[in-house]
């Protein structure tokens, strides 16, 4: 039996460490960000709806299709998502994942159909492929997470509580992150690329290995050695460079960019809150265009 209207929810997420590495079988350390959300409420539209092709093309329509494809219907052309998210887009921050699941999520709930959790993450990731090209999983797994995970493509996931009494400032250089393009640029780089993923993926390992020790300085300085192996891979850019640059000379343990660079977000960690909001305050004077504050 359809209902009236489809609700489907999801969260945002940011990577700690191992973006791109994670592409390549290391692992990934990323959290769920519960103060950014996406709802999607679905209807029936019973008419023709001249859809433009950036619709047609992107992460929602993608979403729809295959939800529908799962289900067996073909209305998929008279469903119509209308999504609210306060997840800033491209941005490193999963949106086009959150998007994904919580527009499927609606779907089904329009059809009334369950939807189990193997489910939802194999559509989640075809919708993604639409958005990234080739996506590790990465994304979609910390979106459907309440938990920390720890991510190892083919291999699968595990949570891992992050308790440091610790604040993860999270800031935006306003300038569109390009994952997929940043992912095959770092293919492009074969060998020399090969080397620099496999110290980033050693650098992944040392850090969920030092999370029981709870030494922030020691935890910040591996994620400064990340952002500089992202620089080397050619996938930071200079507005994430300074707003690293700039947490440092404001006290941060540690900052490096979040995701698949080329604009999107730094993320800066720190011990207070108070320090937490003086280097919110300092990367927006210095040119973010906004900034979350985070409990590790
Ligand atoms: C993007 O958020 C993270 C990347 O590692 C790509 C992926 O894991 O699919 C750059």
């Amino acid at each position: 039996m359809k209902k009236t209207v489809g609700v489907g929810k999801s969260h945002s997420k940011i990577i700690l460490m191992g973006e791109h590495a994670v592409v390549y079988g290391y692992p990934a350390l990323a959290i769920p960000l519960h103060q950014l959300e996406v709802t999607c409420q679905m209807t029936y539209m019973d008419m023709d709806v001249l859809w433009s092709m950036e619709y047609l093309e992107g992460v929602v329509s993608e979403a729809i299709r295959s939800a529908c494809a799962y289900l067996g219907t073909y209305d998929w052309l008279n469903l119509v998502a209308e999504v609210r998210s306060s997840i800033p887009e491209q941005c490193g921050m999963g949106s086009s994942a959150a998007v994904a699941i919580a527009v499927i999520r609606a779907v089904f709930d329009y059809y009334d159909r369950e939807l189990t959790a193997d489910v939802l993450e194999d559509l989640v990731n075809q919708a993604e492929k639409v958005a990234h090209g080739n996506p590790s999983g990465l994304d979609a797994k910390t979106c459907l997470s309440d938990e920390p995970i720890v991510f190892r493509k083919e291999v699968g996931f595990e949570t891992l509580p992050v308790e440091l009494g610790a604040y993860l400032v999270i800031a935006d250089t306003g300038l569109k992150g390009q994952t997929s393009q940043a992912v095959a640029q770092v293919a492009s780089l074969g060998q020399e690329g090969q080397v620099l993923l496999s110290q980033l993926g050693d650098l992944s390992e040392a850090f969920i290995a030092g999370l029981a020790q709870v030494d922030l300085s020691a935890l910040g300085g591996l994620m400064i050695q990340a952002h500089a192996l992202l620089r080397q891979l050619g996938v930071s850019c200079l507005e994430a460079d300074h707003l690293v640059a700039v947490a440092q000379e404001a006290g941060a343990c540690g900052a490096k960019m979040s995701g698949g660079g080329l604009g999107g977000c730094v993320i800066a960690l720190t011990d207070t809150e108070v320090a937490a909001q003086a280097i919110s305050q300092k990367l927006r004077e210095e040119g973010a265009v906004n900034t979350w504050i985070e409990r590790l």
